[in-house]
């Protein structure tokens, strides 16, 4: 295994003040996302709303890499370019979603498996001709009290290691993306607990396959109560429980730590991301690896006024400084 290929990717993803933006949603999310704003999710649909967000202007200051799905790592713009090259020109790293979303892992009722092994040697051989530096594979898990069962926890754990130990192989940098869901209406003690043991049962799976963890990056739900928990829990103690959750659970030579925003508000993605910095020096490097938080607004701008391409891509560059600023603290500098 090259080592160098996986650091230097790892460093250019995670330099200051950038973050990484997932535009990677499968065409079911899409689907979903489109409905509710009442946009047909056809190939064209899904394809026209990608194409502004890859060539939005100036998005390379605050944004290191783009994570796609299949789908859209092999479409174009109106005038021809694939989106890959579009990107590759800002110097933006390629990333793509690699898992093929989950399924039922019975006894228990919540308990879900990611699914995707199969073929994957040669999925990531073809990405990487067709320019991804990385990949990302997402696990999810239900906060309920029965789930997530150990042998869930375990079962993901394995096949987060295997995916690991193919992209590494291949020279391309996995992100473990372990996603304790929101919701539910858990408290953020009880987030905390399973959040932690979640990432002992991965890290140990992870060494035991001989995973070089100064090439990896983990991308993690932060430590946070459920979207109908009575008690909502505060910046400064998602900060601190997220935090405390990530230097106690996660090896210090883990080449970085990415956040999804699981379906929080924007604003309170930004402003959890900004209270972490008050426990800076940090032992790795910690940024966004948003969806949702970035693209909300111009989604639903763009769903509107689908001609007004650089209204769309003004909020898409917003919300991306925006983000850029929390990662190293000086978002509330703003306020
Ligand atoms: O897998 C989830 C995405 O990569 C991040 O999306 O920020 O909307 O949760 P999100």
């Amino acid at each position: 295994m090259e080592t160098k290929i996986l650091t230097e990717t790892i460093s250019r993803l995670m330099t200051s003040p950038k973050g990484i933006l997932a535009i990677d949603e499968s065409i079911p999310t899409c689907n979903k996302r489109f409905e509710k704003i009442g946009v047909v999710s056809s190939e064209e649909n899904r394809r026209a709303y990608r194409e502004l967000l890859v060539t939005a202007p100036n998005i390379e200051k605050y944004i290191s890499g783009y994570i796609l799905f299949d789908e859209t790592m092999r479409q174009k713009t109106l005038d021809g370019k694939s989106f890959v090259s579009v990107l590759q020109e800002k110097n933006i790293d390629i990333g793509i979603k690699v898992d093929m979303g989950t399924k039922d892992f019975p006894p228990h009722i919540g308990d879900k498996i990611t699914d995707g092994l199969v073929g994957l040697v040669e999925r990531l051989q073809e990405y990487k001709e067709m320019g991804a530096t990385f990949a990302k594979w997402r696990a999810i898990y239900n906060i309920s009290n029965e789930t997530p069962s150990e042998s869930c926890m375990e079962a993901n754990a394995e096949i987060f290691a295997e995916y690991a130990y193919e992209c590494q192989s291949a020279g391309i940098v996995p992100i473990v993306e372990p996603e304790i869901l929101i919701d539910g209406d858990h408290t953020i003690e009880q987030c905390f607990k399973i959040t932690t043991k979640n990432l002992d049962i991965i890290f140990k799976k992870l060494l035991e396959k001989n995973i070089f963890i100064p090439g990896i990056i983990l991308k993690t739900s932060m430590v946070i109560s459920g979207k109908e928990a009575e008690v909502q829990s505060k910046a400064d103690d998602v900060a601190k429980m997220t935090i405390k959750c990530l230097t106690e659970h996660v090896p210090k030579e883990i080449g970085g730590i990415v956040f999804l925003s699981g379906g929080q508000g924007d604003d309170e993605a930004t402003e959890n991301l900004n209270e972490m910095h008050k426990y800076e020096p940090l032992p790795w490097p910690l940024t966004f690896s948003y969806g949702r938080a970035i693209q909300n607004k111009a989604l639903l701008s763009w769903a509107k006024n689908p001609s007004d391409i650089s209204a769309s891509q003004e909020l898409l560059l917003a919300a991306a400084k925006i983000n850029s600023l929390a990662r190293t603290g000086e978002y509330s500098k703003l306020k």
